[in-house]
């Protein structure tokens, strides 16, 4: 039986869907392995094991700013989520539709497609997606018919930014830069001011438990264990939600210019349409407390964040996969489906 099943390979999770039955499989993009090089475990149970493996198992993340960046472990950890979940094998065949970033080379691209038709088993894919259509499409856009919007999808290691309008995309861009590099200003900030080193896992829990965007959503302190650098001793650092922010402000600043860089290739034509509907926000990123309050203020915009944002992509993509007509031709990347 052919399962039609759609893949946002993104750097911070993989999430598969399938046609008919919707989304299958929503976990970190991440994979274990031991020292023979045989997978382990996928998932979050291989994230909890990232930077705290012992010598014969190596923990990672195969994406890297938004692209993959290691093809082999990709193809193993793909392989392996497929078979466990019924799409993969002699009786299910998978047809793959899988999403891609907007911008990215013609290698990084087919680095995508590959690993998908290596871990189906060589099957063809039926389908390249163009991924802000894909978040356009799961934010509720009619892409068919839309007379401009702007959607911004900040993910793990990435922010796509993307202007729609009746049937294709005006201006769009992406800048390599999202989530993991707030996790990275965080630790930067804690080591600069307290002398303390702390991993990627535990600045980004900082963010998710103490991370805002704007003053006013800025919540409670948050207390922290790392090791001080001239001591050695493993000591606790109390973070305020203020310093949160300022340490994370460089980075912020950073997707703000990336968004008036797309804003500045709108067609004069569209722009009224683009400023007066405002921004929408989707993926992981959108979630951070104030973000489109901050938004808002830089960019003079009314800014809102969709509903379930780290799913947008997703959602789009099993609304694609699921269509027919000239909805496919607008989102695909031109290949046979
Ligand atoms: N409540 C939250 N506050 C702040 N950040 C959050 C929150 N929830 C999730 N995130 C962040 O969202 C990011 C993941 O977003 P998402 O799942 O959209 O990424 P992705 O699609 O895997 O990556 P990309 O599209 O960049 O390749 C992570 O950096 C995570 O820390
Ligand atoms: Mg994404």
């Amino acid at each position: 039986m052919d399962r039609k099943t759609g893949i946002d390979l993104g750097t911070s999770s993989l999430r598969i869907c399938v046609k008919g039955r919707g989304l299958v499989y929503n976990e970190p993009t991440a994979a274990a392995f031991s020292s023979e090089r045989e997978l382990l475990c996928y998932g979050e149970k291989a994230k909890r094991m990232l930077g705290r493996t012992p010598a014969d198992k190596d923990a990672i993340r195969p994406l890297r700013a938004g692209v993959i960046a290691n093809f082999e472990d990709s193809v193993e950890m793909l392989s392996a989520i497929l078979s466990d979940k019924g799409l993969r094998g002699a009786i299910s065949r998978p047809k793959i539709a899988v999403s891609v970033p907007y911008g990215i080379t013609e290698v990084e691209r087919n680095a995508f497609e590959n690993v998908c038709v290596a871990a189906s088993g060589g099957r063809d894919i039926f389908m390249v997606i163009k991924q802000p259509m894909a978040a356009a499409a799961g934010c509720g856009v009619d892409v068919l018919n839309t007379k401009g919007r702007l959607i911004c999808d900040i993910g793990g290691g990435n922010t796509e930014t993307s202007v729609i309008v009746f049937r294709g995309i005006a201006s769009a861009g992406t800048a390599r830069v999202g989530g993991d590099d707030l996790d990275e200003a965080i630790a930067r900030y804690v080591k600069d001011s307290y002398n303390v080193v702390i991993g990627p896992q535990t600045a980004e829990q900082i963010k998710l438990a103490a991370g805002s965007a704007h003053r006013l959503t800025e919540s409670g302190d948050y207390g922290v264990c790392g090791r001080n650098m001239l001591t050695g001793q493993v000591v606790r650092v109390i973070l305020r939600s203020s310093e949160v922010r300022e340490a994370m402000s460089e980075v912020l600043d950073r997707i703000t210019e990336h968004i008036k860089s797309v804003l500045e290739h709108i067609p004069p034509q569209i722009s009224s349409d683009v400023f007066e509907s405002g921004m929408t926000l989707c993926g992981g990123t959108a979630s951070l407390p104030g973000l489109d309050r901050y938004f808002s203020e830089k960019l003079s915009m009314p800014v809102t964040v969709a509903d379930e944002p780290s799913l947008c992509v997703i959602r789009g993509t099993e609304k694609i996969i699921a269509s027919a007509g000239e909805f496919l031709q607008v989102v695909s990347e031109g290949e046979e489906y």
